[in-house]
Order: structure tokens, then C-alpha cells, then sequence
């Protein structure tokens, strides 16, 4: 298949072969034309962070404890002053059109059915209005600054007043990684995928670069986000701010100082500078920098129960889905995101049990082991 439309046939129930994460990744490689699968499923340059993500926490053990006290077992995490029935939230992802017609509102119908955190992307196919009013569930919004401030205050000022309860803005891509896998496969966005929530904002004057300078370096990035940008946004920001993609201790600890009020260790699920380090090996040093207060979440690479655990044993308050949501979205629309979303419930629920561990904040550093 090389076309890069949506897939056409949906299950409308759920067969049983398909019982985790990777039994929905399988089903939805059938299911994806080739240049939508490399545009989803792969990763920056030679994908060494990718499979990283993946090795890191298939290679940390648990240490289970026998006989504890279950009879005020709880999933719950309070994170900005609400409940959350289950340390997992949706993560931000672009374009969700592309595997679904209804896309972030079939993946939503589905985190409202559980109670789960949807975090819109500013770059989701459906304005963050109408998410918002579709949702029942608390719901977040991620925030890619904008050439001009005035479009980032704009974009944040809109989903203040459409109720998101925290905004995420993403620190690790100012421009977009080399994805090689991409670059092979021709993918390129179709036309009738929509980005409305940034429609309207002009793009930036061209900047006039002189000879033998970089485009790169002296172009985009001579224009992308400083820290001065982000205090600045902090001032502007009304509601609880998080920046997604810090993967250094330092600049966590400069996120603290500037006032943020959470971070969300990620790399982007390996789609941006090939070479980082998986975000569950960076998590200790960077919880040890900021200290047991700050809220912590983490993504990448996240596909069992089980990586719950090991993300909560490590310092992080909560994690994020990446890809698996987007498979099980191409697979079942949001039958399938929801079944998914209940899968992943209950095997941290078992992990918890078969470890002795009742409840999250149990969960620490002494649940896990590498060798
Ligand atoms: C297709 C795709 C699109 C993404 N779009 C966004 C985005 O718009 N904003 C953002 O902050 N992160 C984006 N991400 C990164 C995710 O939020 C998350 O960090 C990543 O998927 C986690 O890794 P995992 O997929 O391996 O679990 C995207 C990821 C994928 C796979």
C-alpha cells in the first residue's frame, strides 16, 4: 500500500487475538499504508533512541515484596489539585485524522470513557475548541510556541477560555528531526488533513540570510524559542504549566527556577534528536535535581503495565501514551483506544498486585533493579 489515506475498514468488536499494546501495533502495520506507518512508527535518524525506549525498560527487573496490605489498594494520583483515577494520560499528538475520520474525538470519546487526561496537540486535526467541549474528562493542551507571540498568547489565551485545565508546552522540537524512515517512505501530509488551530496565524517574514550562512542554524533556530520566551510565558500563563521534552537535569532545574509548575520528561518518542537517552534512564537524575515536590511525568517508550511501574518506581507522578493509542485508533476507532486504555489499567493493576505494591506511592525506587 503506498496511499496515505486513512484505513476504511474498522473493527467494530474486539477479536481476541488482541490482548496488549504490540498485539494492536501488529494489527494496525496491516492496516497502514506504508509511508503513514514510517510517518507514525518511526523514529530520528538510525532509531537508536527509538529502540532504546523500548530496551531500557525491557531490561530493568522488578523486585516484588510478598504478602502486603491490600485493603485500601488505589491507582490514584492527584496531579494540579485533581484526581486521577490512573497515573496514565493521553500524550499530544498531531494529525489524528490520519488514521481515523473523527481523530482526536474517537480517541477522546474513548479517554472520557475511562477518565483519562487528553492532551491536545496544537497541531490535532480539530480545534481545541470543539475538544474541549467534547470532553468530559479533564483535558490539557500542548503548545508549540508560535513564530510570533502574539500567536502563542493568541493559541494560549483560546485554550484558557475553552476550559484546558493545564498547558503543556513542548521544549524538544524547535524544527523537526531527521527522520530518515520518513524521508524514504515519500510521506507527506495529504491536503484534506486539517491543522485549524493555528489557520489564520502568517507564517514569518523569510529571513534574509547571509552568504555561506546556515539555514538551519542561522535561520530557523536564530528564530526558535529562548528561556527569556518561556519565563515570558510563564507570566502570560494562567493555568498550571508543564514543559514536555526536558531530558537534562539542568534544564529541569531551570524550568523549577522559572516557575513551571511540572515537567514531562520525553523525547518525543525518539522522533527527534537520534541519540538521546531513553527518558526511563534519565528520570532518576533528574527527579534527584528537582526534589519530591515537583509533579514528573514520562513518555516514550511506554507499552506495558509494567513500564508504568518501572516510570512510578523511578520519580515520575504519571506517564504518557504515545504511539499504542494511534495503532489502536487505526485498528478499532475509539473501541479500540478504550480497550487499550483498559488493558493497560489492568496490568498495572496485576504488577501492583504480584508485587506488592498497593498503592503509587508505594511504588519506589526499591521496586526496581538493572543489572
Ligand atoms: C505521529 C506523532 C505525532 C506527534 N505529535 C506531537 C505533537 O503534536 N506535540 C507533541 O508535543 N508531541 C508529539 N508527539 C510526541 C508524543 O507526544 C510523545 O512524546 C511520544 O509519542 C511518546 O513516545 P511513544 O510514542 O514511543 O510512547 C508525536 C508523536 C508521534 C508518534
Amino acid at each position: 500500500m503506498t496511499e496515505q489515506t486513512p484505513p476504511t475498514d474498522y473493527l467494530d468488536r474486539i477479536p481476541p487475538h488482541l490482548v496488549s499494546a504490540g498485539d494492536y501495533e501488529q494489527e494496525a502495520r496491516q492496516r497502514l499504508s506504508d509511508p503513514v506507518w514510517a510517518q507514525i512508527a518511526g523514529g530520528a535518524g538510525d532509531e537508536i533512541t527509538l529502540r532504546k525506549n523500548r530496551t531500557a525498560f525491557d531490561t530493568l527487573e522488578i523486585i516484588p515484596r510478598m504478602l502486603a496490605d491490600f485493603r485500601h489498594a488505589d491507582t490514584g494520583v492527584n496531579l494540579f489539585g485533581r484526581r486521577h483515577k490512573f497515573p496514565l494520560l493521553i500524550a499530544p499528538i498531531a494529525h489524528q485524522q490520519l488514521l481515523y475520520p473523527d481523530g482526536e474525538l474517537a480517541t477522546l470519546a474513548a479517554a472520557n470513557a475511562l477518565e483519562t487526561t487528553f492532551i491536545a496537540s496544537t497541531l490535532a486535526s480539530t480545534p481545541l475548541e470543539t475538544i474541549a467541549a467534547e470532553s468530559t474528562a479533564p483535558c490539557w493542551f500542548q503548545l508549540y510556541f508560535q513564530p510570533q507571540r502574539e500567536q502563542t498568547l493568541d493559541l494560549l489565551q483560546r485554550a484558557e477560555a475553552a476550559g484546558y485545565e493545564a498547558i503543556v508546552v513542548t521544549l524538544d522540537a524547535p524544527i523537526s528531526g531527521l527522520r530518515n524512515r520518513v524521508q524514504r517512505s515519500g510521506f507527506a501530509l495529504p491536503a484534506h488533513i486539517p491543522t485549524p488551530n493555528t489557520t489564520g496565524y502568517e507564517p514569518p517574514a523569510p529571513r534574509s540570510l547571509a552568504p555561506g550562512s546556515s539555514v538551519i542554524l542561522n535561520g530557523f533556530m536564530a528564530d526558535a524559542p529562548r528561556w527569556e520566551d518561556l519565563q515570558w510565558l510563564r507570566e502570560q500563563c494562567k493555568l498550571p504549566l508543564l514543559a514536555k521534552g526536558v531530558i537534562s537535569p539542568a534544564d529541569a532545574e531551570q524550568c523549577k527556577a522559572i516557575g513551571l509548575d511540572g515537567i514531562i520528561v520525553s523525547n518525543h518518542g525518539g522522533r527527534t534528536l537520534d541519540g538521546l537517552p531513553a527518558t526511563i534512564d534519565a528520570l532518576p537524575e533528574i527527579r534527584a535535581a528537582v526534589g519530591h515536590d515537583l509533579p514528573l511525568l514520562l513518555d516514550s517508550g511506554i507499552r506495558r503495565g509494567t513500564d508504568i511501574f518501572k516510570a512510578l518506581a523511578l520519580g515520575a507522578d504519571a506517564v504518557l501514551l504515545g504511539r499504542p493509542y494511534l495503532y489502536a485508533l487505526a485498528t478499532a476507532g475509539a473501541l479500540g483506544v478504550a480497550h487499550l486504555l483498559r488493558i493497560l489499567h489492568e496490568e498495572l493493576e496485576i504488577a501492583m498486585a504480584l508485587s506488592g505494591r498497593p498503592d503509587i506511592q508505594s511504588i519506589q525506587p526499591d521496586a526496581v533493579k538493572r543489572r
